[in-house]
């Protein structure tokens, strides 16, 4: 298994491009399956998820051509209605093409995707919604069916504010007749582009971007060319590393507007930031200073930033509070920063971090993707050297992350 080796104690400095959303990425690429046209998707991040995706189209029968970061998709020749277990269990994302087989075909079978390490993930809110469009569900052998003569526009509402549930959902009403409400609906960005994207096919969707949902069934989408948005977590994640290493940085395709929640927090601790059309600067401080953080679904602070924050406030100058709202067992990084010499003890879900003066390198192990953000984040700014181990978490979400590091002059290599 690959492995990191970091040296820390090195402040960056130069460019970096950020990469295609991988949470819209995936969603849009699923919902390629709602047209038998064409369609061209660019700005794609060469990631494992991405990788997985695409091998589940074409388990499917769909045809697809990944080069550079675009990917051409015809799903004109969809035979298969099944996503099997092997794929799901790699990707809890393949949930995505239930509501897409669903809302073209009226069939779906999806392995149970099960619990993971940040928390049970229950998928009750996405069945429930397919149920009011009409679905028949049944659970059997480990497999999720979905089954409807035609699905009919339904007004939804979800419990708990779901990304996941409300990507499905639109994927299921945008054929089906009549109209169709999400109340509660997730306002993330990569559901706007959701959106934005099943529009340009014709799909007629309002209120994207805002907790109400308005779908208008259409009867057929057709093919087009679409460019996903740019990754405002890995945004974050650079804005951060900038900040922990005391360096200046220039963020080059950055989603300005999605990044107020980190940005606003950042400026608490006294790191500088200035912005330019799709470019900021980033320039860290000596000693950042504490910051409490609460994850709350967009627009708040988001939990995929939470382990990376945790990094940065362990080296802040006093005690910070973090709440995690979101995964009931998202804190799998502390014992590794722990590790590394950080002050942080939880109770539940809540975390008390003590700023120290400085972080020693030490082998540590990823638990899952944000966590092992987190610990490159403290590996960059501890002294010594950090072995990090499980790397295969961070391919999953973070496109040639070292190569960008080396690029900003850390020194970070990976070992196979
Ligand atoms: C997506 C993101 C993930 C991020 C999360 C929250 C992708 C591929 N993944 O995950 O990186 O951490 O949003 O921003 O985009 N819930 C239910 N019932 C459901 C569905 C969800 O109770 O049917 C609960 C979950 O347990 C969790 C909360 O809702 O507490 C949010 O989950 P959700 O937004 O669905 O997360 P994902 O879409 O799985």
């Amino acid at each position: 298994m690959d492995k990191f080796i970091v040296e820390g104690g090195v402040a960056l400095k130069g460019k970096v491009k950020i990469s295609g959303s991988k949470n819209a990425a995936l969603p849009i690429i699923a919902a390629t399956i709602l047209t038998g046209k064409d369609c061209l998707l660019k700005n794609i991040p060469h990631l494992n998820d991405t990788g997985v995706m695409t091998k589940l189209l074409k388990s499917l029968g769909g045809k697809v051509a990944f080069e550079k970061n675009s990917m051409r998709i015809g799903n004109k020749s969809i035979n298969e209605f099944k996503a099997p277990y092997d794929l799901v269990k790699t990707m809890r994302a393949s949930v995505y093409v239930m509501g897409a087989l669903l809302g073209r075909f009226h069939k779906a079978e999806v392995a149970m995707p099960g619990g993971c390490i940040i928390g049970e993930r229950p998928i009750n809110l996405h069945l429930m919604g397919f149920e009011k469009l009409g679905a028949k569900i049944t659970i059997e052998h480990g497999y999720i069916k979905a089954k409807a003569k035609k699905l009919k526009g339904a007004d939804i509402y979800l419990d708990t504010v779901s990304v996941g549930a409300t990507a499905n959902l639109l994927m299921a009403s945008v054929l089906a007749e009549g109209n169709t409400v999400l109340r509660n609906a997730a306002q993330e960005p990569h559901i706007l582009d959701l959106c934005n994207f099943l529009n340009k096919l014709g799909a007629k969707i309002k209120g994207a971007g805002t907790n109400t949902i308005h779908i208008q069934g259409v009867s057929s989408l057709k093919g087009g060319t679409y460019e996903v948005i740019s990754d405002y977590i890995e945004a974050d994640t650079f804005m951060v590393a900038a900040a922990i290493t005391n360096s200046s940085i220039i963020i080059e395709n950055a989603p300005l507007a999605d990044l107020e929640a980190v940005k606003l927090k950042l400026l608490e601790t006294g790191t500088e930031i200035k912005e330019n059309r799709k470019t900021i600067l980033v320039k860290g401080r000596k000693t950042p200073k504490p910051s409490n953080i609460d994850t709350a679904p967009y627009p708040g602070f988001p939990t995929d930033m939470q382990a990376q924050w945790m990094a940065l406030m362990a080296v802040s100058s006093g005690t910070s509070i973090v709440n995690e709202t979101i995964w009931e067992k998202r804190f799998m990084h502390v014992p590794e920063l722990n590790r590394m010499g950080a002050n942080i003890s939880t109770k539940g879900n809540t975390a008390i971090v003590k700023g120290v003066k400085g972080l020693s390198g030490a082998p540590v192990m990823v638990s899952d993707l944000r966590a092992g953000a987190s610990l490159v984040l403290a590996g960059l700014k501890a002294k010594g050297t950090t072995e990090i181990s499980r790397i295969y978490h961070l391919d999953r979400g973070y496109e040639k992350i070292e190569n960008k590091l080396q690029a900003l002059g850390a020194r970070i290599k990976r070992i196979k």
